[in-house]
């Protein structure tokens, strides 16, 4: 090789090597001798290779759940979905609206067990374009009796939790993985998530957020089929189609536990960065 073509080439791998590239280049070849690069990932194996464990590069996956945290390679067990997720792909309808969904589930929705106890279905409220959806678990008595996610003691606090971020409740977009109020406030059962939890995907389609922030685990562990702890992966970045998805602890958690908001907060001002919305001045 030409001298002068070899020093530039060594001075290129030196580059690649400094940003890692290394590895990633060796993985991709892998792939490519064993003839997979051109089919694009199924959704069991992004997720496999996504759950909050694995460390990615910023902003390299596209993917549902996948990791987009620039931080440095931390041990953490690999989690495979018991479920596949719901395929944004699979299920995605041309020209789906929020009317749309809402008129799929129906009036009287039965397809699972939580009829039984419900008085409405609160379907999700909000602004159809928002930048920034909130997805918590299910609804609760206040919010099974009025029709509205997060009216109660907890969405009260989620309020405050959107005023202090400089927004209006009416600002954003405000939902549930399933629809319809759990008796006693139990978690949602995995049957019913499952059933429910294509409508989600669904308006979380339809509304293409920038910023989707999971509140509480059932929600965070919905979104990124996985089983691990909150406390895991709180306050990281994932990729979700194309939306940046983030989880925090439920508001109803930290009314238990109030210390637990400085953590929050510090989350709400990750995801304010993100829309561009001013930081809070430091006194
Ligand atoms: N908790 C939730 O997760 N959702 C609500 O709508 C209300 C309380």
């Amino acid at each position: 090789m030409d001298p002068s073509n070899r020093a530039r080439m060594e001075a290129w791998l030196r580059y690649a090597e400094d940003l890692r590239l290394g590895p990633y280049y060796r993985d991709r070849a892998t792939q490519e001798s064993v003839g997979q690069s051109a089919q694009p990932p199924t959704e069991a194996e992004i997720v496999a290779s996504a759950t909050p464990p694995s460390r990615a590069i910023a902003g390299a996956g596209t993917a549902a759940g996948r990791h987009t945290s620039a931080e440095a390679p931390k041990p953490a067990p690999v989690v495979i979905p018991a479920v596949a997720s719901p395929s944004l792909f699979e299920e995605k309808i041309e020209n789906d609206s929020l009317e749309r969904i809402r008129t799929d589930i129906g009036p009287n929705c039965t397809r699972c067990k939580l009829h039984k106890g419900r008085t409405n279905i609160v379907f999700g409220v909000g602004n159809p374009k928002a930048q920034l959806v909130f997805v918590g678990e299910g609804p609760g008595r206040d919010e099974d009796m009025q029709g509205e996610p997060f009216v109660g003691r907890a969405g009260k606090l989620l309020t405050q939790m959107i005023e202090a971020m400089g927004l209006r409740r009416q600002d954003v977009y405000i939902c549930n993985v399933v629809k319809c109020r759990p008796p006693e406030n139990r978690l949602p059962e995995k049957d019913e998530i499952a059933t429910c939890s294509p409508y989600l995907v669904r308006q979380l389609g339809v509304i293409q957020p920038k910023v989707i922030c999971c509140l509480g685990s059932c929600s965070a562990q919905t979104m990124l089929q996985t089983t691990q702890g909150i406390s895991r992966f709180r306050g990281e970045w994932f990729d979700y189609h194309g939306s940046k998805l983030i989880a925090t602890y439920h508001p109803a958690y930290l009314l238990r536990n109030p210390p637990a908001k400085s953590e929050v907060w510090k989350d709400l001002q990750k995801i304010m960065a993100v829309l561009g919305l001013e930081l809070p001045k430091k006194k």
